[in-house]
């Protein structure tokens, strides 16, 4: 006799029910076990994104990441957590070339790391592609707007939605990922008003998630490093709640000194013989 096994863990058809109920989703990205279980009880859905090879990695954009870096990170997520959705960026040139190599992309993400969907960039050229996979059995999230892995065809990171052109095709890609099966899209870096517009649009069953978009979508997202005040520089539309880099250079300072000064270990911190 076979037995399942129920996992507690939310699925995308949950986000999907949240949109339904009206209940915000909550989300930030995480690349750690160790960061993840901490967001684990109060998040819907944790993305392992591959803004991981600028945060974590120092590289100047998303484009050198690769499906191994991606897998490698999702599974330290994967271990960290038990309740909230995992979702993969599916990094630049695992995708693109054809509906064939995004599925055998999305299996390996799937079959490696145990998440629950993965994420792609781009509109309605990939609507063919959502729908390819989704009748596979690989759950999708949608990313339009300011799309990184774009960012030498957009000339810059730079916002989207300006002028009544960019707003037409935003909302276009938006009804397209979504009626191909998208069960949520994250719109990023896109203006007020065209955010708004696509939040609030009938035809866009699929759970938006805002950053740096408008508060009328069903849910938000913030790279964790940003919020926590630990990158560098971070874009206008963070929100500081936490001030982790001055921290972290506190503590540093206080364990050098007190190593110059041999304050540090103190007998405490030192083991007596039986
Ligand atoms: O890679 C990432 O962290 C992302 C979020 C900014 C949505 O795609």
């Amino acid at each position: 006799m076979s037995q399942h096994v129920q996992s507690r863990r939310l699925r995308a058809v949950d986000l999907a029910k949240r949109k339904a109920e009206g209940r915000k989703i909550i989300a930030l990205t995480a690349y750690h076990a160790h960061t993840a279980g901490i967001l684990d009880p109060y998040c819907d859905f944790i993305l392992v994104g591959d803004s991981l090879g600028m945060v974590m990695h120092g590289m100047e954009s998303t484009l050198p990441v690769t499906l191994e870096m991606m897998i490698v990170q999702a599974q330290a997520v994967m271990r960290g957590t038990a309740r909230a959705l995992v979702v993969v960026d599916m990094p630049f040139g695992s995708y693109e070339a054809s509906r064939e190599q995004a599925f055998l992309s999305a299996a390996r993400v799937l079959k490696e790391t145990g998440a629950g969907a993965i994420k792609l960039e781009g509109g309605a050229r990939f609507a063919d592609t959502v729908a390819f996979l989704t009748e596979r059995g690989v759950p999708v999230m949608g990313h339009i707007g300011l799309t990184p892995q774009s960012v030498n065809t957009m000339g810059g990171f730079k916002v989207q939605g300006h002028g009544a052109g960019d707003e037409a095709r935003l909302i276009a890609d938006a009804r397209a990922i979504s009626d191909a099966g998208a069960f949520a899209i994250v719109l990023e870096g896109i203006v007020e008003p065209v955010a708004r517009a696509i939040a609030t649009d009938p035809a866009v069953s699929a759970a938006t998630i805002g950053i740096g978009a408008t508060s009328a979508c069903d849910g938000q997202i913030l790279v964790l490093e940003d919020m926590l005040g630990l990158s560098e520089r971070a874009p206008k539309f963070v929100k500081g709640y936490g001030s982790l880099r001055e921290h972290i250079e506190g503590a540093v300072r206080m364990y050098a000194e007190e190593v110059r000064e041999g304050r540090f270990p103190a007998d405490e911190h030192t083991y007596a013989p039986r």
